[in-house]
């Protein structure tokens, strides 16, 4: 086992939760925050995760369930995981190996990776890099000569499937990012650094490596035509100029002739919309609390959605997952797949390539553990009877 691995075996690390402290101690409180935090008073981002707790199981026991089937299928590719690594913005941060790394452990566990616009390593090394299907999350960053670039880059590469995000008309203010000066480090001169600059210094290791590294990476996916790639720039500069609206949902579908996700569905009218509008699937999502606060949370509103969608579409949710059960749950409500984001993240923060591959071994454990309990013997076969939904949910 490598040292890596070691720092994040059991007993240091048995759940999820186990890594934000480790993450936390690595990485610079702005990074980590950036990573940790959300919007506003953060009450979308604390009720992805709390919700979890308002459906509970109703297992079937004394049933034999000798082995339990993990793998569905997303957009026609066999996942031997109901969960996706889900797009996550300066990855590259976190650790050196940032999303390149991500993308190789979700491969080597049978699942996909999708790879966020504001990546620092090249697409087609962070494909080359995975043995599974990668998707491309695409926001307008740098206008549409840049998304037309992309999208040719992408298709050359061998993406499978284009995730585009529609709930970012502007950043949602991250407090914890101002407080930390995410955005003089990032743009600011070196004299606007300096005051931010002892967080940084706290963690040498980190900065070893991130200096080792090149420093600040640029976004070598966002080519400018006619000016190269786009310097990194802070999270409000990057969201603002990334509105996506139906109009743009369209010429993007002229461009990418391959799947269309759709993220950032809260509500049924925007779960047919997006299905009027081409979408092969479709992420319930408030984008992990970090854009508008005090929409419900992704679970709660993944009712509305599938039977909105009726069937029409796949349905994925992402937002609050850290347990096996969670996906379960979100499962047994209609979603056909989860995707994880700070679930992995914290992992790739704590220990890089080896931190996401057990953060995805736990939660593979998890699922079979649980599947177990249920007594069902597949993820295909869950489905709204394995739980108790409150009634006040039950109009959807
Ligand atoms: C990027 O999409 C972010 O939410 O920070």
């Amino acid at each position: 086992m490598t040292k890596a691995a070691r720092s994040v075996a059991s007993p240091r690390v048995v759940s999820i939760e186990d890594f934000r402290p480790i993450a936390q101690r690595r990485i610079p409180q702005s990074v980590f925050d950036y990573l940790d935090g959300g919007a506003e008073g953060e009450v979308t981002l604390r009720e992805n995760c709390r919700v979890f707790e308002d459906i509970t199981f109703r297992p079937r026991h004394a049933v034999a369930v000798p082995a339990c089937a993990l793998c569905t299928r997303v957009l026609g590719f066999d996942l031997a995981l109901p969960f996706l690594l889900a797009p996550v913005g300066y990855s590259r941060l976190m650790h050196p190996g940032g999303e390149v790394a991500a993308a190789r452990a979700a491969g080597a566990a049978g699942t996909a990776y999708i790879l966020s616009t504001i990546s620092g390593h090249r697409l087609e090394d962070v494909k080359s890099g995975s043995s599974g299907p990668v998707f491309y999350q695409l926001y307008l960053m740098g206008g549409r000569g840049a998304a037309e670039a992309v999208i040719e880059r992408a298709r050359v590469a061998g993406f499978s499937a284009l995730v585009v995000t529609i709930d970012t008309p502007v950043s949602g203010i991250r407090e914890r990012d101002y407080r930390n000066g995410m955005k003089e480090l990032i743009s600011g001169s070196p004299l606007q650094k300096i005051q931010f600059l002892p967080q940084v210094l706290s963690r040498p290791g980190w900065l070893t490596a991130f200096l080792r590294d090149g420093g600040l990476p640029s976004l070598p996916n966002v080519v400018i035509p006619g000016k190269g790639p786009m310097p990194l720039v802070d999270i409000n500069a990057a969201l603002a100029e990334s509105a996506v609206t139906w109009a743009d949902l369209r010429w993007i579908r002229e461009l990418w002739r391959g799947p269309i996700v759709v993220k950032g569905v809260l509500t049924g009218d925007d779960g047919r919309r997006a299905v009027d509008e081409g979408a092969a699937a479709i992420s319930v999502s408030n984008h992990g609390g970090r854009q508008l606060d005090c929409v419900p949370s992704s679970l709660r509103a993944l009712p509305e959605v599938v039977s909105a969608v009726n069937g029409q579409v796949e349905i994925l949710m992402d937002g609050g997952i850290r347990r096996g059960t969670d996906i379960v749950k979100a499962i047994c409500l209609g979603a056909r797949a989860v995707l994880c984001g700070r679930a992995y993240a914290y992992g790739l923060a704590a220990a890089g390539e080896a931190g996401v591959t057990r953060a995805i071994e736990i939660l593979r454990t998890d699922l079979e553990r649980s599947l177990r309990l249920l007594g069902c013997s597949s993820v295909a076969a869950l489905d709204r009877s394995y739980v108790n939904v409150p009634k006040s949910w039950e109009s959807n």
